[in-house]
């Protein structure tokens, strides 16, 4: 009987010593605010500074695992799927853990883990997973994209202003994009309403519901209006675009595309600093420059840009978007005009201009300055002799459609109010098309066109 009553004794503290380790690892005791945990969440790719060889790794948790310190390393571990459909995880590659203290009351705090895989190997499909000893994601994979040939075709899925609640295109881009549909994802601002909502936990859950498509391909994002709370904070920390300017201007090269991303935001909310806006200009500027130099206007020879708020719109109640309130973007300041891009995008050859925050789909016949520029009469977009822009923000948000002016302008060639999103093919340096996907109409292609272009370069000369 003493025996027995020993063994059971022994076998019981063998077990809740284990039991013991287990908890002690997800360690779900309360400590100050929140739950203790180390699991990995809201993971998410974008491209690196070399697009075809480099992809950052981008995660949270609510503590920062013991193991860590912040500034210290953290960890992806990843591997080529080989052909025989055997993952292995056999390369480890390590980054940094920053704090990040939300805004609001209750000053939330998670960890964010940034992780930048290098020398990948372009045109491959990789596996991965991030965390810590104390915790990993599930494995994901992704896959590079080729260095730029003749021969590759990039494939994206584009939109703006999509929300936790109401995020009607949600589904089928999760759908789509693990299919394979997409080498890349690009988000033209407004996420979550807001990210910053009852203390960022609106942010967090955003950062879950996309994780089925931004931990499968790089997600490109620029700021919107809704992200303005504690100066673009939530955005700044969550997102790690290229370059070092905490994601709010950049630029990166796909296939025979160059895409810019950058800020309207930096000419509304002023108080963050006029800095901002110079700075950006200077950098457009130059940016622009570069990509127009001719060895890279041959290798690349589209340029793409992407902004939250259009210059152009037809819709009934923004203030800050009709003929008779002049938007900031296009002009410039108020008064003074000073950083207007309209004239920047035009003089250094912009093909196709890119916005959202209309929470619907239209697309601009060729203009510039109020004024319509054609190709032709029969293919307004086969050597048009200005900028054609587009503007899609309606993935879907908890502020639903919005409506059109009753008088439409004459620039306007085509708009939808269903939910969806663009997407793009770039065929070639000659030819790039672009379709509407209606959400609504269950994935129907409501509009597509394409761009064709002889020559590149700035209009005032192709005039
Ligand atoms: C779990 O969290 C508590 C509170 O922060 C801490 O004291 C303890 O060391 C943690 N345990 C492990 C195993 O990390
Ligand atoms: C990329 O790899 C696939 C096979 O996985 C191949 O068919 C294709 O030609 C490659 N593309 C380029 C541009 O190298
Ligand atoms: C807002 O953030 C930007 C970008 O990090 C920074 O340059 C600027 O100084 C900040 N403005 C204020 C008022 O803190
Ligand atoms: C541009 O082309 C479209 C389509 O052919 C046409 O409806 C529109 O009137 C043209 N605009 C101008 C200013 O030529
Ligand atoms: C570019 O792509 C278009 C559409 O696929 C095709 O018709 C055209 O022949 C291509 N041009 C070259 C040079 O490959
Ligand atoms: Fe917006």
């Amino acid at each position: 009987m003493k025996a027995l009553q020993l063994f059971l004794l022994a076998v019981l503290t063998v077990v809740a010593t284990g039991l013991e380790t287990s908890q002690g690892r997800a360690n779900d005791s309360k400590e100050g605010l929140g739950i203790v945990h180390y699991q990995p969440e809201q993971v998410h790719l974008a491209f690196g500074e070399r697009t075809a060889s480099e992809m950052v790794v981008t995660w949270s948790t609510r503590s920062l695992p013991p193991d860590l310190q912040v500034g210290m390393t953290t960890i992806v571990e990843y591997g080529l799927l080989e052909a025989s459909g055997q993952s292995k995880l056999s390369q480890t590659a390590r980054g940094t853990a920053t704090k990040f203290v939300d805004g609001g009351r209750k000053k939330a705090t998670q960890f964010i883990h940034r992780v930048t895989l290098r020398n990948l190997k372009p045109n491959s499909t990789y596996v991965y997973h991030c965390g810590s000893s104390y915790g990993w994601s599930s494995v994901f994979q992704f896959r590079t994209v080729p260095e730029a040939s003749a021969d590759w075709s990039p494939s994206l899925a584009i939109y703006g202003d999509m929300g936790n609640e109401n995020a009607q295109s949600l589904a089928r881009l999760q759908e789509e994009t693990q299919r394979g549909m997409y080498d890349a994802i690009i988000h033209v601002g407004d996420f979550a309403y807001d990210m910053d909502t009852s203390n960022a936990a609106v942010g967090d859950a955003y950062m879950r519901q996309i994780e089925s498509v931004a931990a499968y391909v790089p997600y490109m994002v620029c700021p919107g209006n809704h992200e303005e709370k504690y100066n673009f904070s939530n955005y700044r920390a969550r997102f790690n675009m290229p370059g070092d300017t905490d994601s709010l201007w950049y630029s990166f090269n796909l296939g025979p595309v160059h895409f810019v991303s950058f800020s309207t935001e930096v000419y509304y909310f002023l108080g963050y600093g006029f800095k901002l806006l110079t700075k950006q200009f200077e950098w457009l500027e130059q940016d622009l420059a570069e990509a127009n130099l001719p060895e890279n206007r041959a290798k690349r020879p589209w340029i793409v840009t992407y902004g939250h708020r259009p210059m152009y719109c037809s819709d009934e109640k923004e203030y800050d978007c009709n003929k008779q309130l002049e938007t900031y973007i296009r002009q410039g300041l108020p008064m003074l005009k000073w950083f207007g891009l309209e004239d920047l995008f035009y003089k250094h050859g912009v093909d196709v201009e890119i916005f959202a925050h209309e929470h619907f789909y239209t697309r601009l016949w060729p203009i510039y300055d109020f004024k319509v520029y054609n190709g032709s009469a029969e293919a307004p977009y086969t050597n048009p002799k200005a900028p054609i822009q587009i503007i899609t923000g309606s993935a879907g948000c908890k502020e639903e459609r919005e409506p059109f002016s009753k008088d439409l302008p004459e620039w306007n060639a085509y708009h939808s109010n269903d939910y969806g999103y663009t997407r793009l093919k770039a065929h070639n340096g000659t030819h790039l098309y672009f379709e509407q996907v209606s959400d609504d109409k269950d994935g129907q292609i409501v509009d597509s066109f394409w761009v064709i272009k002889d020559s590149h370069g700035s209009y005032p000369e192709v005039q």
